[in-house]
């Protein structure tokens, strides 16, 4: 499908998909209300965000409204496989790194998208498949990730990889046909060169509880439960007229998987709704407390990629809008922080107590250290059965929790408690499994305590 025909679908598709509704959550009210888009945001631990083009930096009104209302960036198309390596093992970074450089100048995070998508492979790739597409694309996802190794607070290490409609199925893609464990590999591959970045799946059509979205739910959960390294789901949000009744119950399924969540992409059909389905988004993201940011695809109209249909903040001249407005008041009336501390459950007094040798399971870890961080990775093995687990990590002095994945942490330094979640809890009798998480400072040395119940 051309991009056209899909902008085109995409409006249909969020034209029949409902109403909008008002959402009912407290506000936590903040001191005072702060005048750009990056600053309200950072009220409450947040980021906004544009998609921002290498060849617009010149542009002196562009680079105004940029520097003055965005605390991150994404490349519109400057860190995608085409741009970065055009042809096999030949790596061209200069148009990332204008983006990646104004971003730090800015003081911004920088979103890296995307390492695979089926769209925007290089020519060589498309007409790769198997076994040698699959080495070419791993070594694609290592090289870039090792490039921008440290500088990237999250990659789109995947993007659009499921179809559209009622299947709820992967899409079909030379880089599907594969195998179905192309994306636990790009993962498992991207944690491996920039264990700092969190790292995302990426998609359009899930702005609500629908087909695509609980195939990708699924997804996710699948990931969680076998250790597939995975931090979060970005939600582009090419949005029409109207936008889905359970936005924002659709981001809290996936944060409540124990993954953070984000806007990525958001642009919005120029209607008579636009200002209050941009303020919808912007208090669901608030009302999700690991909804960490938001980012808008392009910054005025004409810097869209959906040509005639004004979908952006600023006016071609780069006037404030009234879905600006609706966005930093939305932003001002503040909401949960995020990130949040993971719902936690303390470890049981006879843990912190003594630790107890026989006590139903034993944790081991792998360390993967590099200078200011680590990321390691925890195995639980029962000896009884288990049902409910939690392992007690001593850290060092100075290091800092800064993720987990399947498991829950109660504190971030000293003693750190880690829960099991819903679905890895139960282990057999001899049967193990894994949960991770990534930290600043150095890793823990000494072995972990394992608890049952
Ligand atoms: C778009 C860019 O905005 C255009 O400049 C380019 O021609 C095509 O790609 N989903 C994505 C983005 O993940 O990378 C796409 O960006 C828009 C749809």
């Amino acid at each position: 499908m051309s991009l056209l025909q899909r902008s085109r679908s995409l409006l249909l598709a969020s034209a029949v998909a409902g109403v909008v509704v008002a959402s009912g959550f407290a506000l936590v009210g903040t001191a005072e209300a702060a005048t750009t888009l990056g600053a309200s945001a950072a009220q409450t631990g947040r980021y906004y965000g544009a998609a921002i083009a290498a060849g617009r930096l010149g542009d002196g009104t562009y680079t105004g409204i940029l520097n003055r209302e965005f605390n991150s960036v994404t490349p519109e198309n400057e860190m995608k496989w085409d741009a970065t390596e055009p042809s096999q093992g030949r790596f061209t970074y200069t148009n990332g790194d204008r983006i990646l450089n104004q971003g730090i100048a800015m003081g911004a995070k920088v979103r890296g998208h995307a390492l695979l998508w089926h769209q925007q492979e290089p020519g060589w790739a498309q007409s790769m498949s198997g076994s040698a597409l699959r080495s070419a694309m791993i070594n694609h996802v290592t090289q870039v990730a090792t490039h921008y190794k440290g500088k990237i607070y999250a990659w789109d290490v995947v993007n659009e990889a499921f179809a559209d409609g009622g299947s709820g199925a992967r899409r079909d893609s030379n880089l599907q046909r594969t195998g179905n464990d192309w994306i636990e590999a790009a993962f498992r591959a991207a944690r491996a060169a920039d264990p700092a970045a969190k790292l995302c799946y990426n998609d359009y059509n899930t702005d609500g509880v629908n087909a695509k979205s609980t195939g990708i739910y699924n997804m996710v959960r699948d990931f969680k439960s076998r250790g597939v390294p995975i931090d979060c789901v970005g939600f582009q949000s090419h949005l029409g007229t109207s936008i889905a009744g359970d936005y924002q119950a659709n981001l809290q399924r996936f944060a409540d998987l124990g993954v953070d969540v984000q806007i990525t992409e958001l642009d919005v059909a120029q209607g008579g709704n636009q200002a209050n389905i941009y303020a919808t988004v912007t208090r669901a993201c608030l009302a999700v407390a690991r909804c960490t940011g938001i980012t808008v695809w392009g910054i005025r109209d004409s810097d869209s990629w959906r040509t005639g249909e004004n979908p952006l903040l600023f006016d071609n001249s780069g006037n404030k809008k009234a879905a600006y407005t609706s966005v930093l008041n939305a932003l001002n009336a503040g909401g949960t922080s995020s990130p949040s501390p993971s719902i936690s459950t303390p470890p049981s007094p006879s843990t912190s107590t003594s630790p107890q040798p026989g006590g139903g399971c034993t944790a081991t870890v792998s360390l993967n250290s590099w200078t200011g961080g680590f990321v390691a990775s925890v195995k639980v093995t029962a000896g009884a059965a288990l049902n409910g687990w939690t392992v007690t990590v001593a850290l060092p002095s100075g290091s800092t929790v800064t993720s987990t994945w399947s498991a829950t942490n109660s504190g971030t330094t000293g003693s750190v408690g880690f829960r099991n979640v819903s679905y890895n809890g139960q282990v057999a009798a001899g049967g193990s499994t894994e949960f991770g998480f990534q930290g600043t400072g150095a890793g823990p040395t000494a072995t972990p305590v394992c608890t049952a119940g």
